[in-house]
């Protein structure tokens, strides 16, 4: 093969994975064979200049710089949105949609709200001839070669599409590469970016496009700008099936909905999605779906009509470092704790954040006084995420790791390889503490109205001693009585409570208990795999590395936990104490043995944890996404994007009639 047809072919090659990797999300190689395709190319184009062409896919390392941009005046405008900040304004918003078209039944397309930068993209004939910035909405810098940097964006679209077409949409930073971003700045002692957003915005106005390829931007479309023939679609929708179509990456096929309920369930899963996204967002968009509606209703001067965003509370805000709390964890780890001048982030007012451990404070360099950045997102703990260098008050305060643990003055170690610093005082009451604190938490054995500050005072008084001390509590009942303000009545309800956990499902049982490394999921894991408390009490570490998502260290720190005289010793006292962890039965049929079922939508026959457990107990597995592994879809009413890839990858779809139909015979809902 000649030089110029293997480079075509490499082209066409690179093209097309990039494709079903930024697109339709189904890799067929991996990172590496990618990287050598591309190097070949790069070489071949090295040893034979004549055929580097404006188009290829090596563009994307960057080129080199330039002295400043060139303004390029957008042809149609590029507006911005109105906001709607809560489900009456959406409602709002509808109504006057309905009035303004006379129409009932308006079907709308939702998609997130990318948290980035816009982007105008150009393409002549297919190629991509200039890419945008917005500026101020009428003219913005032309940043061509650092747009042709950025992942997901076609060079050259998969079919040429004929004349001028302006494809739109937002230049974002996903959430894993600003966090490596973002440690190699503190690395270099570098500001840290405050949010994904900054950095992408940053990032695509480089001068020099090798700096813009090095940030890992990404991009997402959302519809056409300026188009000499458009797409010949009718809908939002339409188009960005188009536009996937045509190689752009949408963030998944949006679907149109009807109807108000529907359209705040659509908004409602976007924001739930939220913090599993694999880039910010700061809301939805609502479009009306017909593009002939979109004509009728029009513009305003600031934007369209047609469209709104309904805005999702910021995940992040600023405040000041009042101090540090070093806080024992019930391992005996001891971290950094922010305590902060209260502030509003997510909807929820954050007053302690945390820094991890002491390498992340000295690496983030977090100073008493200083004014943090603090996030939270979804229900993750609050944390820091760096000071704001210029706003660094005179003499703010350096923080200093302790040399003796706050709660008991046991002299703190530090093992070789371990970022934690470690209380080594198993009596340090601060870790029993903790460890009471975790094992009567909602999430294990739910011991309602055994809080804190009363664990903090039975432990000062000797009533409660270790976990299984609880159980016997109620032996002193009188006691109990006597010396606290609390009344007969709340310290019946606290034993009431304790008698009832008694019986909780072994899985919260196993998490409950503290081993290091085993949380919720792992905790079900054992559960599930080894059914009995018996059996994870008495397996090896074959049978524990067996299991799925339990990796050597899990299974290594819970051999060892069990092995442990004073462990095992707990165990046998909680069970003497009348715990009786409820097992699962043994499993009643093996009928979805090696199946996964994704449920979705509002299922009407039966409710989904009830099926889900269902499948569990016939060998199956149900997941909550859908990919190339799910081999049954069970789609209820208003079903959306799961559906929309079910059908996508081909995946079999069942209405609950047909699920329910499977059953073995015997076996019902
Ligand atoms: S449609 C006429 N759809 O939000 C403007 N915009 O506040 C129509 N944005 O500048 C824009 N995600 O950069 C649209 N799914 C989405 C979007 C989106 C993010 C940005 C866009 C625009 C800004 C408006």
């Amino acid at each position: 093969m000649n030089p110029s047809e293997r480079i075509d072919e490499l082209r066409q090659a690179l093209e097309r994975h990039a494709y079903r990797y930024y697109v339709l999300d189904l890799p067929e190689i991996s990172d590496s064979e990618y990287d050598s395709l591309f190097r070949e190319l790069q070489d071949l184009e090295e040893k034979h200049p004549d055929l580097k062409t404006d188009d290829s896919p090596t563009l994307k390392v960057g080129a080199p710089p330039v002295s400043g941009f060139e303004t390029y005046r957008h042809r149609l405008p590029m507006l911005s949105l109105d906001n709607a900040f809560s489900e009456d304004e959406l409602r709002e918003f509808d109504a006057r949609i309905q009035k303004l078209t006379g129409l009932s039944d308006i079907e709308y397309s939702v998609e997130p709200k990318f948290d980035g930068a816009s982007i105008s993209l150009t393409y002549q004939e297919g190629k991509l001839v200039r890419g945008t910035t917005r500026g101020d909405g009428t003219a913005g810098e032309v940043v061509t070669d650092n747009a042709r940097t950025i992942q997901g964006i076609p060079l050259r679209m998969r079919h040429a599409h004929p004349g001028e077409i302006e494809v739109r949409g937002e230049v974002v930073m996903l959430k894993a590469d600003f966090e490596l971003v973002n440690a190699a700045r503190l690395a270099r002692g570098e500001q840290v970016f405050a949010n994904p957003r900054n950095a992408a915005s940053g990032g695509l106005r480089q001068l020099d496009s090798r700096l813009t390829a090095q940030r890992k931007l990404s991009f997402f479309c959302y519809g056409t700008g300026f188009a000499e023939q458009p797409l010949g679609a009718d809908t939002q929708t339409a188009v960005m099936d188009g536009l996937r179509d045509l190689g752009f990456p949408t963030h998944r096929r949006p679907v149109g909905v009807k109807g108000f309920a529907a359209l705040w369930a659509a908004v409602s899963e976007i924001r739930d999605q939220r913090s599993d996204l694999k880039f910010g967002i700061d809301g939805a968009v609502v479009k009306v779906n017909s593009l002939a509606l979109q004509a009728e209703i029009g513009f305003t001067v600031r934007g369209p009509r047609w469209a709104i965003a309904v805005k999702f509370p910021a995940e992040q805000a600023f405040t000041r470092l009042n101090g540090i709390i070093w806080q024992v964890g019930r391992t005996g780890n001891v971290t950094p704790v922010a305590d902060l001048e209260p502030v509003s982030v997510g909807g929820v007012t954050v007053s302690r954040a945390t820094l991890h451990n002491s390498d992340d404070l000295a690496r983030k360099d977090v100073r008493v006084g200083d004014i943090v950045i603090v996030q939270r997102a979804g229900d993750v703990i609050p944390e820091v995420v760096g000071p704001q260098l210029e706003k660094r008050p005179e003499g703010a305060e350096i923080i200093t790791e302790p040399m003796h643990c706050p709660a008991c003055e046991t002299a703190l170690i530090r093992r070789e390889g371990v970022v934690y610093l470690k209380c080594p005082n198993r009596a340090c009451p601060a870790q029993i503490q903790s460890k009471l604190e975790h094992f009567v938490g909602r999430r294990m054995m739910d011991i309602d109205g055994l809080g804190s500050k009363l664990i903090q005072r039975w432990l000062e008084s000797g009533h409660l001693t270790d976990l299984a001390s609880i159980y016997r509590l109620k032996d002193r009942r009188a006691e109990l009585v006597e010396m606290d303000r609390l009344g007969e009545q709340s310290v019946d309800n606290v034993l009431a409570a304790i008698e009832e956990s008694k019986t909780r499902p072994l899985p919260r049982f196993v998490f409950a208990l503290g081993i290091p490394e085993v949380g919720e999921k792992g905790a079900q894991e054992l559960a599930t795999a080894l059914r009995t408390l018996d059996a994870i009490r008495r397996a090896d570490y074959d049978t524990l590395t067996a299991i799925d998502n339990v990796g050597p260290r899990t299974a290594s720190e819970i051999t060892e936990w069990f092995e442990e005289p004073e462990n095992a010793r707990l165990v046998d006292d909680l069970l003497a104490g009348g715990v009786s962890p409820v097992e699962a039965a043994a499993p009643r049929s093996d009928a979805f043995a090696g199946k996964t079922f994704v449920f979705t939508g509002k299922l009407e026959q039966f409710a989904r944890e009830a099926a889900e457990a269902l499948v569990a107990d016939m060998g199956g597995k149900s997941s909550g996404s859908v990919s190339k592994k799910t081999d049954f879809v069970v789609a209820g009413p208003g079903a959306g994007s799961k559906l929309a890839k079910a059908t996508e990858l081909g995946v079999t779809v069942l209405t609950e009639t047909e699920f329910l139909a499977m059953l073995p015979d015997g076996i019902a809902l």
